[in-house]
C-alpha cells in the first residue's frame, strides 16, 4: 500500500488564506527556522518581479486586516514552486533525476525515514543580481554539508555533481520567477530512507529518495527590526553531542520542546543552547558575539551544525579586519562581555542572515547587549554578506554559482 504524501505539500501554490493588507513593518519570526517578512511581495506590489508568479501564488484582494503571524507563517511555509527535481536510489543505482510536480511523492507507510528519521536536508538560496541574473549562493558547501549528513546517517552515498545538476535545474526553470532584492529563491535539498522496512532500527536504509524544493521567500530582517531576545539554556542541549554536525530533522525535533517553553515563559525569540555553561547555537542558526573588532563564535567541533553563513561572514570580517576568534566562549564569558555598552551579538544562518540579538535571558533575568539594540557591526557584516548574494560587490571568494 502507498501512502501519498500529499497533505504537507497540499497548499502548495494555491494558498486561499487571505493575505492582501499584512503591514509593511509586520516581521515573522519561525520557532524553527527564520523566515521573513512577507511584506516585500504583499505590500510593494511594484516590485519588478520578472512574471506575475508569486502573485498568482498568493490571494491579494480578500481582506486582510486580521490576519495573525500564524496564519502567515503557516501560508508562507507552503509556498512552494510547482515542480522539483526529483531521484531516488533502489538499492543499486540512482535513477535519472526528473522533474516533477511537487505537490506529492509516494511513500510506502513502512518507509524507514517514517519510522526511523533516517533524514537530512539543506537550505541554500539564490538570488536575483544586480544585471539580472540568478545566481545560486555556495551551493559547493551546502552539497558537501548534505553529503555528510547522509554519510553521517548511513544514508546512500550520491554523486555530487548529480545534486548540482538538479539544483541548477530547478533554479533554472524557475529563474523568472526568483524575487528582486530583498527576496529570493530558497532552495531545499532533501534526502530520506524509503526501503519498506519496519524492522530495521539500527539498520541503514538501502534505499532513498532526493529532491529539490523550491520556494519564493521575503527577507526577515527588513530594516527597522527590533534585536530578538534570546534565553540561555544551560542544562538541555540542542541534540546529542554527536548529531550536531547533521542537518536532521531529529534535530529540530529534538529542540522544539525547549524553545516552545522559551518563548511561553519568557517570550523569548529562540533558545541559545549552551550545556554545562559552553556556547553553542541556537534552534536554527549559529551565535556570534561581536565586541570591538573581535568576533568570537565557538570553534568547529561535532556538537553544532558548521553554518554556511558563520563561515561566510567570519571570512568577510577577517576581510574587513576584523579579528575572528573560533574558541569556547562560556555563558559567565558572554554576559560579562556583553555589559560592555559596544558589544552587539548576531545570529546567522541561510534564513536569518544576520539577525541582530538584544537581550539574553539567563536564570529568568534579562542582560542587555551593548544597548540592547541592533549593533552598527552586525548591520556592516550584513550588508557586506548581501552585496555578494546580490552581486552589488564583486564576488571575491568565487561564492556565487550560475544555474
Ligand atoms: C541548527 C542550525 N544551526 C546553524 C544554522 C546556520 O546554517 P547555515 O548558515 O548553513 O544556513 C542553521 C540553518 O538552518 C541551523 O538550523
Amino acid at each position: 500500500m502507498n501512502l501519498a504524501l500529499t497533505s504537507c505539500f497540499k497548499r502548495a501554490y494555491v494558498n486561499t488564506t487571505p493575505l492582501a493588507c499584512i503591514p509593511s513593518n509586520l516581521n515573522i519570526l519561525h520557532d524553527q527556522v527564520f523566515f521573513f517578512s512577507l511584506a516585500p511581495y504583499l505590500c510593494q506590489r511594484a516590485i519588478p518581479f520578472s512574471t506575475n508568479a508569486l502573485y498568482n501564488l498568493l490571494p491579494l484582494d480578500a481582506n486582510l486586516q486580521n490576519t495573525n503571524e500564524d496564519t502567515i507563517m503557516a501560508a508562507f511555509g507552503s509556498l512552494f514552486m510547482p515542480k522539483m527535481a526529483l531521484t531516488s536510489f533502489d538499492g543499486q543505482t540512482w535513477q535519472t533525476p526528473k522533474m516533477v510536480p511537487s505537490d506529492s511523492i509516494s511513500l510506502h507507510p513502512g518507509a524507514h525515514v517514517l519510522h526511523y528519521s533516517s533524514t537530512c536536508f539543506e537550505g541554500l538560496k539564490a538570488f536575483r543580481q544586480a544585471d539580472g541574473s540568478v545566481k545560486i549562493f555556495r551551493m559547493d558547501k551546502n552539497i558537501a554539508r548534505l553529503m555528510q549528513s547522509s554519510q553521517l546517517l548511513t544514508l546512500p552515498s550520491f554523486d555530487p555533481e548529480m545534486l548540482a545538476q538538479m539544483i541548477r535545474d530547478t533554479v533554472a526553470l524557475f529563474a523568472k520567477d526568483v524575487p528582486e532584492a530583498p527576496g529570493s529563491l530558497y532552495i531545499r535539498p532533501t534526502h530520506f530512507g524509503t526501503e519498506p522496512a519496519i524492522g530495521k532500527a539500527a539498520a541503514p536504509s538501502l534505499q532513498s529518495m532526493l529532491y529539490v524544493l523550491v520556494s519564493p521567500v521575503g527577507d526577515y530582517f527588513a530594516g527597522g527590526d527590533r534585536a530578538l531576545r534570546i534565553k540561555l539554556e544551560e542544562d538541555g542541549m540542542r541534540c546529542a553531542p554527536h548529531m550536531g554536525v547533521i542537518k536532521s530533522g531529529g534535530n529540530y525535533a529534538s529542540a522544539m520542546r525547549p524553545i516552545l517553553e522559551a518563548k511561553a515563559e519568557c517570550n523569548a525569540d529562540q533558545v541559545l543552547f549552551c550545556p554545562g555553561g559552553d556556547v553553542q547555537e541556537t534552534g536554527a542558526a549559529n551565535f556570534l558575539l561581536i565586541d570591538g573588532n573581535e568576533i568570537i563564535t565557538k570553534a568547529l567541533d561535532s556538537t553544532f551544525l558548521h553554518g554556511v553563513t558563520r563561515d561566510s561572514i567570519l571570512t568577510l570580517a577577517r576581510d574587513l579586519g576584523m579579528q575572528v576568534s573560533e574558541r569556547e566562549l562560556s555563558v559567565k564569558e558572554l554576559l560579562e562581555r556583553a555589559a560592555k555598552p559596544g558589544c552587539e551579538a548576531a545570529l546567522s544562518g541561510t534564513a536569518a542572515v544576520l539577525t541582530p540579538v538584544g537581550t539574553l535571558i539567563y536564570q529568568g533575568k534579562e542582560h542587555s547587549i551593548g544597548n540592547g539594540g541592533i549593533g552598527q557591526t552586525t548591520l556592516k557584516l550584513r550588508r557586506a554578506l548581501n552585496d555578494i548574494q546580490w552581486g552589488r560587490s564583486p564576488d571575491t571568494h568565487g561564492w556565487l554559482t550560475q544555474p
